[in-house]
């Protein structure tokens, strides 16, 4: 068995009509003799079988190999975003390859605990965190609090005078103004954003007087985070040497830079390393006057996860218009994966049982759900045998697919696989529409309760 990425090295045939890159596919992505591929030791249209489809298939070995680099990277620490992708399984992949864990929401807490990550290792963010999300906080006595803002200090004091307790340590989020150049639903660090408070115009400052004087929290440290699937290096060195700066004023010694770097999609994009990146941040703490003894911590999502998922379909209809585009339809679509209908996301496509074939069939691979945005891939190359009844594998599908799945038209949400060492292992189930019809109920809410 040859790697995919020996199999595509020195291959003739290379572009868009080329077989898939090996630099898409997942770090055990290996040709078989059939054709076929192998990620994890396990075939996929085996799997696809076992399993049925749609699925998403989870290489271990990437995911360990992504969080071993960010612990090794980020001197300062890093704490695995769980909104990537979060499950017991997965989060107990980051702890085990040295990480902390950031949690931005009651369930992504609630998954951290249940995988056993030590609440010590737990960063919970949030713009509008729940009296729920911070009194279990609290109760479990999570690492940092990340203040977005000053109504989560009230909240956080009135639980303070009901259950008592030390102050809780906290970073204060603040928003640097920095374009990160990609797109502005995940432009998270301008000075006009839902989250966080901004350095200019002096409302951290005042933000930080309020923390001073709460009994509730102690202000440890500072985070920013400028968006995600950012592909350029300055604006994260830029945010870090503006968080540096302030950082030095206000003689804080934490600092947490967020997440963002970008996942490669197609073959033809390039991103950094984490390693570059890493490198990037600790040069902006530099230029901030951040003292050598001090470094940066991060909160990768995307880079650690996104390239070790794989979502496998099969080809339910083939339709070519007449002088118009082929479409390709699948079992799946905007529901597993909405990111090509909101941020118009671009991904490829190909057959896991020809993975070495050119793909010279030009085709928008669409979903079953009943909307025209309802798009996977949008320009798609496809090898000219495809036929109904194919398995198709949209690869690099990690990150924010699971994540951000819906139940759109009523379709169950599909399950998710991970595969080391020729074997498979289920760590979410298939969901059913049985699963779907226990929520409906008819019960009588009672009202005129405190007011
Ligand atoms: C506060 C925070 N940290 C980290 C991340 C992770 O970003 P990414 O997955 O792009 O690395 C996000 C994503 O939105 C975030 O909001």
């Amino acid at each position: 068995m040859r790697t995919a990425r020996e199999a595509g090295s020195g291959r003739a045939m290379r572009g868009a009509t080329g077989p898939i890159a090996p630099a898409l596919l997942p770090d055990t992505a290996a040709a078989l003799g059939s054709g076929g591929l192998a990620v994890g030791g396990v075939d996929l249209l085996e799997l696809a079988r076992a399993i049925g489809t749609p699925c998403y298939v989870y290489d271990t070995g990437t995911l360990e190999a992504r969080a071993r680099e960010a612990a090794r990277v980020f001197v300062g620490g890093a704490a695995y975003a769980s909104k990537a992708f979060s499950c017991v399984a997965m989060a107990r992949i980051a702890a085990a390859c040295g990480l902390h864990l950031d949690v931005a929401s009651l369930g992504e807490l609630r998954i951290g605990l249940a995988a056993a990550v030590p609440p010590g290792a737990i960063v919970l963010h949030g713009n509008n965190k729940s009296v729920a999300e911070l009194e279990l906080a609290q109760a479990r006595g999570v690492g940092r609090i990340v203040v977005d803002s000053l109504d989560e200090v009230d909240r956080l004091e009135a639980l303070q005078a009901r259950a008592g307790g030390p102050p809780v340590p906290v970073w204060l989020r603040v928003t640097p103004d920095v374009d990160p150049h990609t797109h502005a639903a995940i432009t998270t660090g301008r000075f006009d954003s839902k989250f966080g408070v901004p350095i200019v115009g002096g409302a951290a400052a005042a933000a930080r007087e309020r923390l001073q004087r709460s009994p509730a929290v102690r202000l440890v440290g500072l985070h920013a985070h400028i968006g995600s699937q950012v592909v350029e290096l300055q604006p994260f060195q830029e945010s870090a040497r503006r968080l540096a700066a302030l950082a030095v004023s206000w003689q804080l010694e934490e600092l947490c830079l967020g997440g963002g770097l970008g996942a490669a999609y197609r073959g033809d994009d390039r991103v950094p390393s984490l390693g570059d990146w890493a490198e990037a941040l600790e040069r902006g703490c530099r230029a901030g006057g951040l003292p050598p003894s001090l470094h940066p911590s991060a909160e990768p999502g995307r880079s650690l996860v996104a390239r070790a998922g794989i979502t496998l379909y099969t080809v339910g209809t083939v339709k070519r218009l007449p002088g118009g585009r082929t479409y390709v339809a699948v079992d799946g679509g905007m529901g597993d994966n909405p990111r090509p209908a909101l941020y118009g996301s671009r991904y490829e496509a190909f057959l896991p049982r020809a993975v070495a074939a050119p793909r010279p069939l030009p085709a928008a691979v669409v979903g079953q759900h009943c909307e025209s945005g309802d798009v996977l891939v949008a320009d798609a190359q496809l090898p000219a045998d495809l036929a109904v009844g194919d398995i198709l594998a949209v690869p690099v599908t990690g990150a924010y697919g699971h994540a951000m799945a819906s139940n759109y038209n009523r379709i169950p949400r599909p399950p998710v696989v991970f595969v080391a060492d020729g074997r498979a292992r289920l760590v979410i189930r298939r969901e059913t529409v049985e699963d779907l019809l226990r929520l409906e109920t008819d019960g009588p809410v009672p009202l005129g309760g405190p007011g």
